[in-house]
């Protein structure tokens, strides 16, 4: 049988990105999973790890707290718990090149916690030509979400839609991929802390060899 067929997550991923832009996968990571990167995250914010998260790249980067209110940690994959994810992120990756021949070239990904009352604004996580994230992947690690606690993530099917696409709950294990460029997404005023991981699967656009540091 040929590796590729093992998978069971391979197609239907592939699938909903090519045919819709975006896809759900709720259970993608254990409860083991969840708990050692949920530990992991509290702790580092405990320990005042994470930053405001910024808005735009380079000269046009700044804080903007109409914007967004995530505080961030990029993963330099250096406990178990991020190897063992960034492992699982390499397979995805290679799933959706082996399906899509989107030329995924590699991974930048980071804990984000949005503290009760925060949000992050409908955006789009890249722009033609501007930006090397070609789809992008969260991961929740919050055990028994509810509805009405808030902290949903809103999609839209295109940057101009009005009718929203998917409201996912921000539950344990639940992974959402969608295609950067395309999706615009909203986080809505959350409730209760909410742990995450964000991802963008980027192309090569290195120039003499020398590949783009993580933005
Ligand atoms: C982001 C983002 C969505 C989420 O970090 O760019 O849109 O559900 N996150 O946390
Ligand atoms: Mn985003």
């Amino acid at each position: 049988m040929l590796a590729e067929s093992l998978n069971p997550l391979d197609l239907p991923l592939a699938e909903g990105l090519y045919e819709r832009g975006w896809v759900v996968v709720p259970g993608f990571l254990s409860p083991q999973e969840v708990t050692a990167l949920r530990v992991e995250l509290v702790e580092r914010s405990l320990r005042a790890e994470l930053t405001p998260a910024g808005v735009g790249q380079g000269d046009e980067h700044q804080m903007d707290r109409n914007v967004r209110r995530d505080r961030t940690r990029w993963l330099e994959g250096d406990t178990p718990a991020q190897q063992h994810f960034l492992a699982r992120m390499e397979q995805l990756r290679l799933a959706i090149n082996r399906r899509l021949f989107l030329g995924l070239f590699d991974l930048e990904a980071h804990f984000a916690h949005y503290p009760p009352g925060a949000f992050y604004r409908r955006h789009r996580d890249a722009f033609r030509d501007s930006d090397a994230r070609v789809v992008s992947a969260v991961c929740y690690l919050n055990e028994d979400w509810q509805a009405g606690e808030g902290g949903e993530l809103v999609l839209w099917p295109q940057p101009r839609s009005r009718t929203v696409a998917a409201t996912v709950l921000p539950q344990a294990g639940t992974l959402v991929c969608f295609l950067s460029e395309q999706v615009p997404h909203e986080v809505l005023p959350t409730q209760r802390d909410r742990y995450s991981i964000a991802g963008w699967f980027r192309r090569n656009t290195s120039i003499d060899g020398r590949v783009d540091p993580a933005g």
